[in-house]
């Protein structure tokens, strides 16, 4: 009997770690896949070639347009019925201080508000048992960037999505009067976004068992968001190792965690950390 045709849907593919992930799985995964390679052209880039048992499908996407992430999940379920791997790569990083009001609405939308509602439009779709939900973070999301005050509200074991929505409205509130840092948020739109995500994904986690949804740091990875703040020690394709390895590695039942190397710039597959 032949293997089973695993189902990917990785958001981002146009350009950095996601096209890395997208290039690594179009040429060197060993079964039967489709991958759907979501980005806001809806267009493939050149180059990627796949093998022949590698199928990779074009997909439009805006993680800020719900429409864009309702059309695609209905596009998935109606040609596959089933999704294995989910990968919420996309996300967006205005890298100094004082960014514009609209700059700070499009870093809590893309990162936080648009990767979980692709989270939620794909989660009825996923293989129960044994799908996977990886959610792409960032170092810059841990909370030690937050004043100690802040740190419970965010890892509450009873905090819901709405409540978190609440505690990033109430960063929001402060950041456009400018005294976010004076009440002990961090410096950067980007680190609140990332932290907000980290907890959705263990809300999330909880809320669905049969379902293994994890989130990750890639390390400091030379694409356009990465060489924003000097250059960094690693190429797309470390930095897409340890989202493939919670896609696609041994990883046990460990659901709902963030994961890490201990520096930025290791190239290993990453371990639970504390977010
Ligand atoms: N590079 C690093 O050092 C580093 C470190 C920690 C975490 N990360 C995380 O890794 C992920 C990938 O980052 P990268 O370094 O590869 O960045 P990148 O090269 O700047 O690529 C970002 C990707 O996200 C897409 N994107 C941005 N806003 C979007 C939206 N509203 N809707 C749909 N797609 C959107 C971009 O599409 P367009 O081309 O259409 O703009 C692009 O494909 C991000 O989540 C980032 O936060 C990166």
């Amino acid at each position: 009997m032949g293997q089973q045709t695993r189902v990917a849907v990785v958001t981002g593919t146009n350009r950095g770690i996601g096209l890395a992930i997208l290039r690594t799985l179009a040429s060197g995964w060993a079964g039967p896949l489709v991958v759907y390679a979501a980005s806001r052209s809806g267009t493939l880039p050149s180059g990627v070639s796949a093998q022949p048992h590698v199928k990779v499908l074009p997909a439009r996407l805006s993680l800020r347009d719900p429409d864009s992430i309702e059309a695609l999940a209905s596009r998935v379920a109606k040609e596959q019925g089933v999704v294995d791997v989910l990968i919420n790569n996309a996300g967006v990083y205005h890298y100094r201080e004082g960014i514009s009001d609209e700059e700070r609405a499009e870093t809590l939308e893309t990162n936080h508000r648009g990767t979980l509602r692709m989270c939620q439009a794909f989660l009825p779709l996923m293989r129960r048992p044994g799908g996977r939900v990886v959610n792409v973070s960032s170092q810059a999301g841990r909370l030690r960037w937050f004043a100690p005050h802040l740190r419970p509200r965010f890892l509450a074991k009873d905090l819901t999505l709405d409540a978190l929505d609440s505690l990033v409205r109430e960063y929001d509130a402060a950041a456009a009067r400018g005294d976010e840092v004076r009440l002990g948020w961090p410096a950067h739109a980007y680190s609140v976004s990332k932290a907000a995500l980290n907890a959705s994904t263990r809300i999330l986690a909880k809320e669905h068992p049969g379902v293994l949804i994890n989130c990750c740091c890639p390390g400091w990875v030379s694409t356009d968001l990465g060489a924003q703040a000097g250059p960094p020690p690693k190429t797309p394709e470390e930095g897409a190792r340890i989202p493939l390895h919670l896609a696609f590695g041994d990883i046990g039942d460990v659901t709902g965690r963030y994961w890490a190397n201990d520096s930025t710039a290791d190239t290993g597959v990453g371990k639970v950390q504390q977010p």
